[in-house]
């Protein structure tokens, strides 16, 4: 095994040596001492190193993430959990108050790892919140499941557990682009809260994203502008600007009822949608007192909106 000072070199090269030195200690850490239900990813130091040399994110190499006070497992080439999204998952649990008399059935679209769901079931009190997770990608579906467990949440093979007195979690496999979508058994509207990070970026910017993110991310889950035949009404700028879900969702909660009456629908939004999303969501959503709040950087992150 190469000595540690060899790797410190090979890593400072690729990165520079600040970020080495801490990378290099985390690794060390996640070998000797892995958070509980995580396999590690790699059974040694110089395996690290060589797949984060070669660009992996260091996220898949340590094979967790931590989402607020949640450690969550990430494996390619399930997105990781961005800070701006955990950032808005906070404040969203702190603005509003379910309680286990007045419980939330929330739906989160296009779910990934199950970070939005998930936090908000801990976060939330017992019996207050049963949460529908969304995505096409099996191994998005895998992933949140694990995860469900990995934090203490129980996880029902139907969203059918209103009465449950613990926060619950339903992950399901579908196509929200799917013609059949909102008709399909597996939804239980109207929803409380329907919360969304979906794939926002257009085929330009994607193009130019650094390698570490192309080669290890799956595509769908970052490429906003894929055809759909839903997008028909949808004016053909819109889909070059990475809008395609956003037309998507806002047309499944307004024409399909799945937001109640006094619910709170919450998208993520990339750098300069949200004004545009605001815009989509008022005229196809139905909803009305639009927010938009920004991100610890100062950049307009979500639109939240209220029906
Ligand atoms: C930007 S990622 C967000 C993941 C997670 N919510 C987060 O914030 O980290 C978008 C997710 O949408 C899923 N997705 C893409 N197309 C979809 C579709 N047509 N129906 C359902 N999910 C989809 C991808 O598999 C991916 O997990």
């Amino acid at each position: 095994m190469p000595v540690v000072r060899t790797l410190l070199s090979q890593l400072s090269r690729a990165i520079g040596r600040q970020s080495a030195l801490s990378e290099l200690r985390w690794m060390q850490q996640a070998l000797s001492n892995p958070p509980p239900g995580i396999s590690p990813a790699c059974r040694s130091l110089d395996e690290m190193v060589a797949r984060r040399v070669r660009g992996e994110p260091l996220q898949y190499i340590l094979g967790s993430q931590p989402f607020g006070p949640l450690d969550l497992a990430v494996r390619p080439p399930v997105l990781i959990p961005r800070p701006e999204t955990e950032d808005w998952t906070l404040r969203l649990a702190d603005s509003l108050t379910p309680s286990p008399a007045t419980p939330f059935r929330t739906l989160d679209l296009c779910t990934g790892t199950g970070c939005i769901p998930l936090l908000l079931c801990h976060l939330w009190p017992p019996g207050s919140t049963h949460a529908t997770a969304i995505d096409i990608s099996p191994d998005a579906i895998q992933l949140a499941t694990e995860n469900a467990a990995r934090c203490g949440i129980s996880t029902h093979a139907h969203a059918h557990a209103s009465t449950h007195p613990e926060n619950t979690f339903t992950p399901i496999l579908a196509d929200l682009m799917h013609l059949d979508f909102a008709n399909q058994a597996l939804l239980e509207p109207p929803y409380d809260l329907i919360t969304s990070n979906p794939p926002y970026i257009p085929q330009a910017e994607y193009d130019v994203l650094p390698a570490s993110v192309k080669d290890h991310e799956d595509i769908r889950a970052l490429l906003g502008d894929t055809p759909s035949p839903l997008a028909s009404g949808m004016p053909s700028q819109d889909r070059a600007k990475g809008l395609t879900f956003y037309h998507r969702i806002a047309a499944l909660v307004g024409e399909h009822g799945l937001l109640r009456a006094g619910g709170t629908l919450a998208l993520e939004v990339g750098q300069g949608q949200a004004r545009e999303v605001a815009a989509i969501v008022q005229a196809k959503a139905g909803v009305d007192k639009i927010d938009v709040w920004k991100d610890p950087w100062g950049k307009e992150r979500v639109v939240v909106a209220r029906r």
